[in-house]
């Protein structure tokens, strides 16, 4: 049996249909010339659902083989390909652990992906802050003492959601996590949005469905080597009756016309992880740790290697020198910027930001969000009710329609259906005040429901 089953069924349709009479309408090229001047023979691969092509929604045929291939590689009962980023895998995993109804526990810092879960289903979620670093402020997930203490005083909680590891590359605990939840009966969900590569070299932690999570979002985009916006939904063993409920929620929340492109993407990548992506992982961690090692330049010391974060004063100002080099970072912001060293690095790439870097003063931590117990919210209410803008100095005691979230570090001060109080108002005020940037405040105003 082939290792690429739906790569091969593209290719022998490519090789025999000499007219396509059917969508896409630029028909593999002769419908969008310009398209095929820049792309050239990529548009043929741009094909939809054909009877020899399988139909991701319901597969039966060389898609159901791809997918089958991947759950054995991963040592999942059921591998889910998706075509719209982990995002559409988180929605689907929270989706689907909560069939049945009960509540989501989840960490402040969780990504935004969760609502649209809360949306489609009107569950409540439990927030909880996570610990943070000392020296950066950044994340650390949450602590099992806040997820015991939860699942002491709210029983109704049927699943939590762990970010494994966070966009820093920092990675929880989460086998630990996994048993506490296990014995009350929670579900676990691995938010591996930025964890598709674990596992595969001994310098990276063990990958989530090993660690003891039920369904894993895999971000195949972000850290498994295929196209953005392709992801995979793993399933494990507690979780298997939950495939048919993962099944309806992405032909929900998802597009019918999924792309063969990003499809084929994903199935290559996997191959790859079995194949040449090992070996291209060591290269680039060995030219990670030679960054890292003499600069000191880690943010809260990160399992992910290829996560390469610092902070300095003046981080903007060093990240578009580097830019001005042609070297191009993930993220900079505020005092926080984030390098993310892609497979196959060599420590010559990374030269230019080792001598950035190295030997940067860090800054003090930013100035810590207050500190909260946890919050249970209702998102649904929130969204769609209707919403006004009032500045944030008047905001205290209205609840708030968006995420609000001072950056960095990043972890949301708000979530929608959050009571704002007083003393989060004026410290969103000072923040905004001091000309930190804060995602969801807009000329110091922030959304709240219309009450
Ligand atoms: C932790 C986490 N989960 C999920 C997502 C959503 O991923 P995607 O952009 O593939 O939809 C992101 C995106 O940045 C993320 O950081």
């Amino acid at each position: 049996m082939s290792d690429t089953p739906l790569t091969d069924a593209i290719r022998r349709y490519r090789a025999t249909v000499s007219s396509r009479l059917h969508v896409p309408s630029h028909g593999g090229g002769p419908g969008s010339p310009a398209l095929h001047a820049l792309w050239g023979d990529l548009l043929s691969w741009d094909v939809t659902e054909q009877p020899e092509l399988d139909d991701l929604s319901h597969p039966d045929g060389p898609i159901a083989e791809a997918q089958a291939i991947a759950a054995r590689l991963f040592g999942a009962r059921r591998a889910f390909f998706l075509t719209g980023g982990a995002t559409l895998g988180v929605e689907a995993a929270v989706f689907a652990a909560l069939q049945g109804g009960g509540a989501l526990l989840a960490a402040r810092d969780s990504h935004r992906s969760l609502l649209g879960a809360a949306l489609v289903k009107g569950m409540e979620i439990v927030l909880l802050d996570p610990e943070r670093d000392p020296d950066s402020g950044a994340s650390l997930g949450v602590s099992l003492a806040d997820v015991e203490r939860a699942l002491d005083d709210q029983p109704d909680i049927r699943a939590i959601l762990v970010n494994y590891p966070s966009y820093l590359g920092i990675a929880p605990d989460l086998a630990t996590i996994a048993d506490l939840a296990h014995r009350r009966g929670v579900l676990v969900i691995a938010d591996a949005a930025h964890g598709a590569h674990f596992g595969l070299d001994p310098r990276l932690p063990r990958p989530a469905l090993e660690r003891g999570a039920d369904l894993v979002v895999l971000g195949m985009h972000k850290t498994g080597g295929a196209l953005t916006q392709s992801a995979m939904l793993l399933i494990g063993g507690v979780a298997e009756g939950r495939a048919d409920a993962v099944r309806l929620a992405i032909s929900l929340l998802g597009t019918s016309s999924p792309s063969y492109l990003l499809m084929a993407s994903i199935e290559q990548a996997v191959h790859d992880m079995r194949q040449a992506i090992p070996a291209r992982l060591a290269v680039a961690i060995d030219a990670a740790q030679a960054v890292r090692g003499p600069a000191r330049i880690e943010v809260a010391a990160p399992q992910d290697p290829l996560r390469i974060a610092w902070r300095a004063r003046d981080a903007r100002e060093i990240a578009e020198s580097l830019a001005l080099a042609g070297i191009r970072g993930e993220y900079v912001d505020g005092d926080t910027a984030l390098y993310c060293v892609p497979f196959g690095a060599r420590a010559a790439d990374l030269e230019p930001l080792r001598r950035q870097v190295a030997g940067l003063p860090a800054p003090p931590p930013p100035a810590g969000l207050p500190r909260r117990g946890p919050a249970r919210i209702r998102p649904q209410g929130a969204l769609l009710a209707d919403r006004r803008l009032v500045d944030i100095g008047k905001a205290a005691g209205l609840i708030a329609a968006d995420i609000v979230a001072p950056v960095p570090p990043g972890i949301p001060a708000l979530w929608p259906g959050e009571r704002i109080t007083r003393e989060m108002a004026s410290y969103l005020v000072s923040e905004a005040s001091q000309g930190r940037r804060i995602m969801g405040v807009d000329h110091e105003q922030v959304w709240v429901v219309a009450e």
